[in-house]
């Protein structure tokens, strides 16, 4: 036996993967994304989601967020994309050949980009629109109802609001909550900040938490808005021009240099020069 392999024998324990770590719930491997078999999108694209936890996907406009998301729920065919390389798994079981409503059966459910709200059905028509892809008794819809209303009292005030009339906000929340009466396991969020004033947006962000932390959901959450998303992430993922330039814990991302000063608008210390070469190609990369 070598020293090496003697020491991994010794070391098992902290080796390999304890008993505690949470499982890989979405494996996203290397994925390239095409858009009408020539726009090459997304570059390589790698990222994991541990069950019960919450992974923010960062970065700019047009990074490839919105893509990522759409490649792991299968709505890219709308798109006219494919995923070109790579593969994806869900509880370590290949789903890029799965509908969306396969998906949402095996508990995989996204909320669109935009909120998306059927504007002429009540709030509460819309959540239940929620329930039907998982086929469900009217006893467990009801219960799934009531289950949302607990997390958004906001949408239990308003149910017989007319959606499009209806905030910014409570849209927002509607779609969460229809992702929610599907019952879901894992929920893939696509900026949900987006367009909303900072009170809401935390208090969105304060019910994603409650969700993950009373129902064990696990959410994968794509997000300009680093600063929120850091906040209540465990894991942050960077994207940039299609592919994954930084990964790492979230209170980590926080903490570094180049994420504080392209993305979180602190910078530290005295003002960089952009004649500072090395600074500047940094830059460069980092805004490209
Ligand atoms: N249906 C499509 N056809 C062709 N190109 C597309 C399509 N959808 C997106 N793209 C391109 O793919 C790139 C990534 O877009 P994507 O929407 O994934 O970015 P994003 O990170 O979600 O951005 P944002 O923060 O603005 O939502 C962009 O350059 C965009 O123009
Ligand atoms: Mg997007």
């Amino acid at each position: 036996m070598t020293a090496a392999t003697t020491a991994a024998s010794t070391a098992a324990p902290a080796a390999s993967p304890s008993a505690d770590a949470p499982k890989v719930l979405l494996d996203v491997n290397g994925i390239e994304v095409i858009y009408n078999h020539v726009i090459l999108v997304l570059k390589g694209v790698s990222l994991q989601v541990p069950e019960g936890k919450i992974v923010a996907l960062l970065g700019a406009n047009g990074a490839g967020k919105t893509t990522t998301l759409r490649a792991i729920s299968n709505l890219l065919k709308g798109e006219r994309g494919d995923v070109t390389k790579g593969h994806i798994q869900y509880r370590g079981q290949r789903i890029e050949r799965l509908s969306p409503a396969e998906l949402v059966k095996r508990g995989v459910v996204q909320v669109m980009e935009g909120r998306h709200c059927f504007a002429h059905l009540t709030i509460e028509e819309n959540l239940l629109t929620g329930a039907y892809t998982r086929s469900m008794s009217r006893g467990d819809t009801t219960a799934a109802l009531e289950r949302v209303y607990q997390y958004f009292p906001r949408l239990k005030q308003r149910r017989a609001s007319q959606s499009g009339y209806t905030s910014g906000g409570e849209q927002q929340m509607t779609a969460i909550g229809r992702a929610l009466m599907a019952n879901p396991n894992m929920i893939l969020l696509d900026e949900p900040s987006m367009g909303l004033a900072p009170q809401i947006v935390e208090e969105i962000f304060e019910i994603v938490r409650d969700l993950n932390q009373r129902e064990r959901v696990s959410f994968l959450l794509a997000e300009q808005n680093t600063n929120i998303a850091l906040r209540y992430a465990d894991y942050g993922y960077i994207l940039e021009n299609g592919r994954v330039m930084m990964d790492g814990a979230a209170l980590d991302l926080a903490q570094n240099e180049d994420v504080k000063e392209f993305y979180l608008g602190i910078s530290s210390g005295e003002r960089k020069s952009f004649r500072d070469n090395k600074f500047y190609r940094r830059r460069k990369r980092w805004l490209a």
